[in-house]
């Protein structure tokens, strides 16, 4: 085994670059500032300065205006306020909202506690590899229909959504379109004049950034109203005084975001490859879940029948190698993931299923022992 365990659960979170920690580091000890970016003097316009620098950034990476990013303190918050703060501020009557049933629960929960406030919710099933059609969004839109949330691409299973088809029917019925890219920033360009979204959803520590800092793109013009509120900050949509260093160092993650990008990409796809060649030679029932090629580049889910993914993960963690089992935010329950049960696998295929994600850091002699590990797991589980 390795020194070190091998980390591929770079989906869950990444480690933050240590020029992304150099941006951060005057704002943690006061060495630059350390003043309220509220306040008038001369602290104040310094963190005010160093925050909407970040926003710059942050704009940049999605080829938008500084004006149209609202930062919040995670992803999950990103996606509370589109959902929860565009229908509160919807007219009355527009009070229907779609959403895919395998979003990421910050998505999910959110419809579910519109529900429970009284608006109507639909869920749309995706095909076998992940895919949400178009026509089966169509089908579901009504005169009431005010937000459609689908993700841009989901943090188990990989698959890419054709957003801007979806979002071109969802205008063309007079609604407003939201997407959670928490996953694919870091590793798509992201531009908001093709895309065609309303409202899109993006954090720092999937790209290397901090924990505890997102953002949402906001398309001007667009009610949304505040879900945190007792102050004026992010021009009214999020109160509380900022986390300065957090919004640097997305700021910082962002730029740097926009120069690996391209690269990351090819050279953690072909790992990926490679990781699902060498776990298939041993491993000939394997089953890739997820889309064959419409899928994020760092992201690998299998499942092997008869074997528990809890169980993988544990045997794989004592072995020193790191993965997920649905997502990491929900692993601390062992239900069959909701992602692979809504794609239609069994509950026992739901419960096999293993997310190995690569990234920036991942080598291939990594890949190669990961692999290694995994198959005599297997042999010795099934024998
Ligand atoms: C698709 C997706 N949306 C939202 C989130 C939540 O982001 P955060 O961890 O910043 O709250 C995650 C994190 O796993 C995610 O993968």
């Amino acid at each position: 085994m390795s020194e070190k365990p091998i980390y591929l659960d770079y989906a869950a979170t990444t480690p933050l670059d240590p020029e992304v920690a150099d941006a951060m580091w005057p704002w943690l000890t006061g060495e630059g500032s350390y003043g309220n970016p509220s306040s008038i003097h001369h602290y104040g316009r310094m963190a005010r300065t160093a925050v909407d620098n970040a926003r710059d950034e942050v704009a940049a990476l999605l080829h938008a205006d500084y004006s149209e990013i609202t930062f919040t303190g995670s992803g999950t918050e990103a996606d509370n306020l589109a959902l929860i703060g565009t229908m509160r501020a919807a007219q009355p009557g527009k009070r229907h909202l779609i959403v895919s049933a395998i979003e990421h629960h910050a998505v999910l929960h959110s419809a579910m506690l519109l529900e429970r406030e009284g608006y109507d919710v639909t869920l749309i099933s995706p095909n076998r590899e992940g895919l949400i059609s178009v026509d089966s969004v169509q089908e579901a839109m009504r005169d009431e229909t005010s937000l459609v949330s689908i993700m841009h691409a989901n943090n188990e299973i990989g698959t890419i959504q054709n957003i801007q088809s979806l979002a071109q029917m969802v205008h063309s019925h007079g609604a407003l379109f939201h997407t959670d890219a928490v996953q694919t920033a870091p590793l798509m360009d992201i531009d908001v004049k093709t895309l065609e979204c309303d409202l899109i959803s993006i954090c720092a520590h999937k790209m290397y950034g901090p924990r505890g800092v997102g953002a949402l793109w906001i398309r001007p013009g667009t009610k949304v109203a505040p879900i945190i509120v007792g102050g004026a900050q992010e021009r009214e949509k999020r109160a509380g005084t900022e986390n300065v260093a957090a919004i640097v160092g997305f700021g910082k993650a962002a730029t740097l975001t926009l120069q690996h990008r391209e690269q990351d990409g090819v050279r953690i796809s072909c790992l990926r490859d490679m990781l699902l060649g060498l776990l298939s030679e041993g491993i000939p029932d394997l089953q890739l879940n997820g889309h064959p090629s419409m899928r994020l580049a760092n992201n690998l889910n299998v499942s092997v029948p008869g074997i528990e993914g809890a169980t993988l993960l544990m045997n794989l963690d004592m072995r020193g190698v790191c993965v997920s089992s649905g997502a990491a935010c929900s692993s601390g329950s062992l239900e069959p993931s909701h992602v692979l049960k809504a794609i239609g696998l069994s509950d026992s295929l739901a419960s096999a299923g293993v997310r190995f994600s690569l990234g920036r850091q991942t080598t291939e002699e990594e890949v190669r022992e990961a692999a290694s590990i995994f198959h005599e797991i297997v042999e010795r589980l099934r024998h």
